[in-house]
């Protein structure tokens, strides 16, 4: 894994920025594989500014999310998709019906959860995929367990994880408490990964991931066995 110490937040950002800028000059209809959670809105800002600058087009950019709610759907402002919507999609050309967020109101998660396997098969996977880390180590939202698993599937959230999202809610029993997540296989198959973190609370869990043991406890440790993790930290937020 490579690893870079930004001097700030906004470093961060603009060096998350940048691969992702290559990325689409590159490769105009790249797959971009895209997260929520307030770590990336810097690096999405980043990107808006180079679209209106005239230095980015989106035109043909697909993209698919690592997770949503279970129960919301897209115009509930918690929503993921909204978040999306908010933070990339509405500010930039990109075609929203190139843009795919599991969908946390379908009947069936497990359908959903094959569904969208076959969909990031069907696009031949993501070029690059951007990631934060929750602090119980989780990338999505696959919270410390037993097992990795594989296939995108329904989760029960961590108490850490609603403790931490509590901050976006009106108040902590509002959170929802499942979520349907990429699992390890459509995570793993990015040809290139971006983890971003900031801030010293989650220095231990950077460390953790990255030197520790590869274990489904420290679920982003599984990141140790990919070919191609640029992980870019900044001490402050
Ligand atoms: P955050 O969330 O960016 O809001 O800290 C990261 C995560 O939980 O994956």
């Amino acid at each position: 894994m490579k690893y870079i110490e930004a001097g700030n937040y906004e470093e961060m950002s603009r060096i998350a920025a940048d691969m992702i800028a290559e990325q689409i000059s590159g490769k105009p209809d790249c797959v971009l594989g895209l997260a929520t959670g307030s770590t990336p809105v810097g690096t999405y800002k980043e990107l808006i500014r180079r679209y209106e600058a005239g230095k980015l087009d989106f035109s043909k950019v697909r993209s698919v999310n690592l997770d949503e709610y279970i129960g919301l759907d897209g115009t509930n402002d918690q929503s993921y998709r909204y978040f999306m919507d908010h933070n990339l999609f509405d500010h930039v050309n990109i075609d929203k019906k190139n843009t795919n967020v599991p969908n946390g109101k379908a009947a069936d998660p497990v359908k959903e959860g094959a569904r969208y396997d076959e969909l990031v098969a069907s696009l031949g996977g993501t070029d690059i995929q951007i990631l934060g880390i929750g602090h119980d180590g989780h990338i999505g939202f696959n919270e410390p367990d037993d097992v990795f698993y594989a296939a995108t599937h329904e989760v029960e959230l961590d108490d850490m994880t609603i403790d931490a999202n509590a901050r976006f809610f009106e108040s902590r029993d509002k959170v929802p408490t499942k979520a349907i997540t990429m699992g390890m296989w459509a995570i793993m198959q990015a040809k290139k990964i971006i983890l971003i973190a900031s801030g010293p609370d989650k220095k231990e869990i950077v460390d953790k991931f990255m030197h520790g043991p590869v274990t489904p406890r420290v679920p982003a440790s599984i990141l140790q066995c990919h070919r191609d993790v640029t992980v870019i930290y900044s001490p402050n937020k």
